[in-house]
């Protein structure tokens, strides 16, 4: 079953046919009722959070409250023919970003090497690989937990030539790569010299950034850019998600 979101507003569904978790958003109200109802509709869902905030702390997870169901809330998400366990409640995961994973795959050139910062259980990398097998991939999360799932999402999607580091990407030793992902909105922008750093020449680097507008976004990228006097233009741009009122999540493609 491919990811299974009823209402994104009110709840998101993350899991499979057989196993699934519900987590219900910050605010609903009445939300044991809807728990209830949930778990009476849906048979594959097991356990119902509530995110009781906003994400937090250099891990960027959801605080979260159990209102029904199993404690156990580890599952195996389905996506595009690819399979990502993790549990929501020790690792970042959002179902809504599934989409985004296709345009980065896409984009990928056969044999490319990839560095994948701030990785999390590494569904960028299980995505891109499902569609590129000789592709080389570095993974660097700071998360242990997220670094143990990235591991068994290896296992579990039968791929290899994928590297997970646990590790602070700014302490990271590596080699040069010709793309560079960056999915971190909060803060990736004033990563880019240590991007920067781990780029060929010609390399595609792809930022994340919260921002109202494009014009916004590009221009902090740039006088990033200008600050950290990194030498690159920008190829393309893509709003990728609504954030909050008036705040998106675009992307922005660099080339160096
Ligand atoms: C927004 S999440 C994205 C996770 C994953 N790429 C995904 O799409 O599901 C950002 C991740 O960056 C990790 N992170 C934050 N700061 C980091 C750092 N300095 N070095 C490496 N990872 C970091 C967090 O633990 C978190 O898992």
């Amino acid at each position: 079953m491919e990811a299974q979101v009823i209402n994104i507003m009110t709840y998101e569904v993350i899991g499979s046919k057989d196993k699934a978790v519900a987590v219900i958003a910050y605010g609903v109200k009445t939300p044991k009722k809807l728990a209830k109802n949930i778990m009476k509709t849906h048979k594959n869902i097991k356990s119902v959070l509530q995110k009781t905030g906003e994400r937090t702390g250099v891990y960027r997870i959801h605080p979260c409250k159990l209102l029904a169901g199993n404690k156990n809330t580890e599952v195996i998400h389905k996506e595009n023919g690819f399979s990502i366990k993790v549990d929501p409640q020790k690792v970042y995961f959002s179902v809504r970003e599934a989409e985004e994973r296709q345009h980065i795959a896409n984009m990928v050139k056969s044999g490319e090497k990839i560095l994948i910062m701030f990785s999390g259980a590494n569904p960028f990398g299980i995505a891109i690989k499902k569609k590129h097998s000789d592709v080389y991939i570095t993974s660097v999360e700071i998360n242990p937990a997220a670094v143990a799932y990235a591991n068994k999402n290896n296992k579990l999607n039968k791929i290899n030539r994928v590297r997970n580091i646990c590790a602070d990407i700014r302490h990271a030793k590596l080699e040069k790569f010709d793309r560079i992902i960056m999915p971190l909105p909060e803060t990736a922008i004033s990563f880019l010299d240590a991007a920067y750093h781990f780029a060929k020449k010609g390399a595609n680097i792809h930022v994340y950034t919260f921002n109202r507008s494009f014009n916004e976004a590009a221009r902090d990228v740039a006088d990033t850019c200008h600050m950290f006097n990194i030498k690159c233009h920008k190829v393309g741009e893509h709003k990728v998600l609504p954030y909050g009122p008036g705040i998106y999540k675009f992307r922005i493609d660099l080339k160096v």
